[in-house]
């Protein structure tokens, strides 16, 4: 029995092509692991604070020295967040790329949660190890242009983005779920563009399994 954790980046409202398409494969996902647990992290509904000088001062004395009062709360901020991480055996995160990048409400989750000794450790100069490592990543994204080939392909930093930070505390990404291109075409070209990620969603989310399960099944 696994725990899928979705991380939600889109404010809504729900019939979002965003939001169709993540909605997509948790239902696909339910049916085909029953067993499993679905948690979902609305990060719009449960709001994320940003990292403010306390945050960093708790950051730094953690495990090493006793926190004052405020120290304490921002660190029971950042553990409410690290926890859940930790915990999941599984991720889906659903972003829409905004301004070439992730909504910056999920870059202010990122900042709480990449921590040293939680979800990566530093093992040398300039060298670190992922902590979250052995757990699969699948991403939802959509974005009005079309980032697959140049020009534009060198700005897509959405993506690309959560690729990096999350194999950085090891996490591997083994499914992308990409609908793009949506606000070149009609309204009914548009609707065919999400109807065929809505497929590959929930294709992605039938064999959405350990990357080691994945490797065996090949
Ligand atoms: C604030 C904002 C910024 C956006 N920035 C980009 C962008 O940089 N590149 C792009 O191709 N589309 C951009 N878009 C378009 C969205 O990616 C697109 O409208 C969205 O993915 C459609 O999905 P939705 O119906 O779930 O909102 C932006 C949309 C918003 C609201």
């Amino acid at each position: 029995m696994a725990t899928l954790l979705h991380l939600n980046a889109h404010p809504g409202p729900t019939r979002s092509a965003t939001l169709r398409i993540a909605d997509a494969f948790v239902a696909r996902y339910r049916e085909t692991h029953p067993a499993d647990t679905v948690t979902t992290l609305d990060l719009y509904r449960e709001g994320v604070p940003y990292l403010t000088a306390t945050h960093l001062s708790a950051m730094a004395k953690q495990g090493r020295t006793a926190l004052n009062e405020a120290e304490t709360a921002a660190w029971a901020e950042i553990d409410a967040r690290l926890t859940p991480l930790c915990a999941a055996d599984k991720y889906l995160v659903t972003a829409p790329m905004w301004n070439f990048g992730v909504p910056a409400i999920l870059k202010a989750y990122i900042d709480l949660v990449v921590q040293a000794g939680y979800t990566f450790r530093f093992t040398g100069p300039g060298a670190s190890l992922g902590l979250l490592a052995g757990r699969p990543l699948a991403i939802v994204s959509t974005r009005g242009g079309n980032y697959d080939v140049p020009p534009l392909s060198r700005y897509e930093m959405c993506v690309r983005y959560l690729e990096h930070i999350f194999g950085f505390m090891g996490v591997e990404v083994t499914a992308v779920i990409i609908a793009e291109g949506m606000a070149l075409v009609a309204p009914h070209e548009r609707e065919e563009i999400v109807q065929e990620a809505i497929i590959h969603a929930e294709r992605a989310a039938e064999r959405f399994d350990a990357p080691q399960q994945l490797r065996r099944a090949a």
